[in-house]
């Protein structure tokens, strides 16, 4: 199988997407985002050097995030790399560590994104994810799959998603130019329903499956 990556803003559906190829293609899902929201919660060193930084909108050090992946990946394949790499270092620290076939960008818009990240809810049982606009759980607040009362992320405050967003257009956008240098840039209209994102996602993947 390819290794892929989703790259695109915060907010922009790349957890969305990735949690149904994994569930529906056997995908291995790598979240740096969701690793490092791990080893907060478990109190590791790594999650503490990763804390402030993640308050902030600000991104954890390269260094730190490469050797996560790295010791993550090792002899597998049919990997989802989501939201890594998001600089130009970690993008060529990946060359060393596994190839990647396909980068799928979703492109969304300033003003969706601080709309959607707003109204996101997370349940911090099973990881299930919410919008209170577009994907609302069916009892207020509680996770349609194991009833647990859903949260906000620490980072979905407005001014840290207006930072996040920044740190996008200054560290990531680069890596537009860069994998498409490479031909192997795919952009989807991140801003269409759910399902149309999905499926224009499993057009760019092609016959990718299992
Ligand atoms: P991370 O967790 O990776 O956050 P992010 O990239 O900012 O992305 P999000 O998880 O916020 O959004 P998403 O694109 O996955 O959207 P989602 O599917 O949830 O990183 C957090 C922090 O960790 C960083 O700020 C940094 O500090 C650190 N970090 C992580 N990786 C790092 C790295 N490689 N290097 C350095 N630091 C790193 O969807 C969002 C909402 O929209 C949901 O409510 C969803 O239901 C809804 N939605 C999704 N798709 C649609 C759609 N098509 N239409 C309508 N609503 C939709």
């Amino acid at each position: 199988m390819k290794n892929l990556i989703l790259l695109g803003p915060p907010g922009a559906g790349k957890g969305t997407i990735a949690k149904r190829l994994a569930a529906e293609l056997g995908y291995l899902h790598l979240s740096t985002g969701d690793i490092l929201r791990e080893e907060v919660a478990r109190g590791s060193e790594l999650g503490k050097k990763a804390k402030a930084y993640m308050d902030a909108g600000e991104l954890v050090p390269d260094e730190l995030i490469l050797a996560m992946v790295k010791e993550r990946v090792a002899g597998k394949d049919g990997i989802l790399f989501d939201g890594f790499p998001r600089t130009l270092a970690q993008a060529r620290g990946l060359e060393e560590i596994a190839p990647v076939q396909l980068v799928l960008l979703l492109e969304l818009d300033r003003d969706t994104v601080v709309r959607r990240l707003s109204a996101r809810r997370v349940c911090p049982q099973c990881g299930a994810l919410y919008n209170l606009i577009t994907s609302p759980p069916k009892e207020d607040e509680r996770c349609d799959s194991c009833g647990e009362k859903l949260i906000q992320r620490e980072d979905d405050r407005p001014e840290v998603i207006a930072r996040r967003f920044q740190v996008y257009m200054r560290d990531s956008v680069p890596l537009v130019d860069y994998y498409q240098g490479k031909g192997i840039l795919v952009r989807l209209d991140a801003a269409r329903p759910p399902g149309e994102v999905y499926a224009a996602a499993l057009h760019a993947i092609g016959d990718d499956r299992p």
